[in-house]
């Protein structure tokens, strides 16, 4: 199977109750470990690629990248669905850019602009991206945390407004709407003592206004203590650091959410785990020695995100 749009995926993921994991990639060992852990529990797959992806690693090679690894799936026997999408585009020209340069899906992120202007942008991306048949993901509300340069604070962070997302929805043909109700960018996501809360009241209100619509989740890590406790014992200092349960992630996968972003947890994965390798091997210097098991650990919190918040095994 060569790559394929969320087209297809969103619709059996609502119906079935489950969500699609986004993954951002960002170098090989990254796309092999998502695709890895994927192959194995037979789920269907969203890599996804930021603006700050893209300059770091350059589009052609992380697409030449995920087209090895679906080769190397093929070789394996498993078809794995897997589709390539754009995280937060921030406007038409890189949109354009990603959808001639062979994405599947794109995502214009307009939620800096007045209602008006997002529908606008929104509007002239899915024209496009309809016209040579790429899916497209837009957002209403607003965030707190970074995505790429940008800080969001939690002052100018906003709840998504029920009543707008209809009209938004139907005047700008999007394929899937991002949605905010309390998960925020980055691993410091609530304050210490402050007790982690989505807005599922929120939810529910879209999902009847908008019957079997795909809802995005972004900013959606669990920042598991077990890696945060790791970093800081092998050197890092990343105190304070909370993320959004796995259990209200799970519960929000089986209602209209039918794609949940994951950054952060493989960042701190990878990070924990290499830092673990140099402490126990001092003298080592040879990249592969400590990319081999990073490798690992993004395949281990692959399958854990999987089977606990996504619930998509098996269902390739
Ligand atoms: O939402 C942002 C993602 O975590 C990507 O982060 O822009 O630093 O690549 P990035
Ligand atoms: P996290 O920072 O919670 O992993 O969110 C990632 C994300 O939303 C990418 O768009
Ligand atoms: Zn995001």
């Amino acid at each position: 199977m060569g790559l394929v749009t969320t087209k297809e995926m969103f619709k059996n993921a609502y119906e079935g109750g489950y969500a699609i994991g986004a993954f951002n990639v960002n170098n090989m060992e990254i796309i092999q470990g998502i695709t890895e852990a994927a192959m194995e529990e037979k789920a269907p797959l969203i890599l996804q690629v930021s603006a700050g992806a893209r300059k770091y690693a350059k589009h052609i090679y992380l697409m030449k990248l995920i087209e090895a690894a679906l080769a190397d799936a093929g070789a394996q026997g498993v078809d794995l669905p897997i589709a390539v999408h754009l995280d937060h585009g921030d406007d038409f020209e890189i949109c354009k850019s990603c959808i001639d340069g062979g994405f599947t899906s794109v995502m214009i992120d307009g939620s800096k602009h007045s209602f008006e202007d997002n529908i606008a942008l929104t509007k002239q991306v899915v024209e496009y991206a309809h016209s040579k048949g790429v899916t497209v993901e837009g957002e209403l509300g607003k965030l707190a945390g970074i995505e790429d340069d940008v800080n969001v604070s939690e002052a100018d962070a906003q709840f998504t407004n029920p009543a707008e997302v209809e009209e938004f929805v139907t005047k700008t043909g999007v394929d899937s709407l991002a949605i905010a109700i309390g998960t925020s960018h980055g691993a410091f996501k609530f304050k210490p003592g402050q007790k982690p809360q989505l807005r599922f009241d929120i939810l529910e209100n879209i999902q009847k206004r908008l019957p079997g619509f795909p809802i995005v989740l972004h900013g959606a890590s669990s920042v598991i203590p077990e890696f945060v406790d790791m970093v800081n014992q092998y050197g890092g200092k990343m105190p304070d650091a909370i993320g959004i349960p796995e259990e209200m992630l799970r519960q929000a996968a089986k209602m209209a959410v039918c794609k949940i972003n994951i950054d952060s947890d493989l960042r701190l994965a990878m990070t924990a785990t290499v830092r673990k390798h140099f402490a126990d091997n001092p003298g080592h210097f040879d990249p592969r020695q400590y990319l081999t098991p990073a490798r690992a650990a993004i395949k281990d919190m692959v399958k854990r995100k999987l089977v606990n918040v996504l619930g998509c095994s098996g269902k390739i």
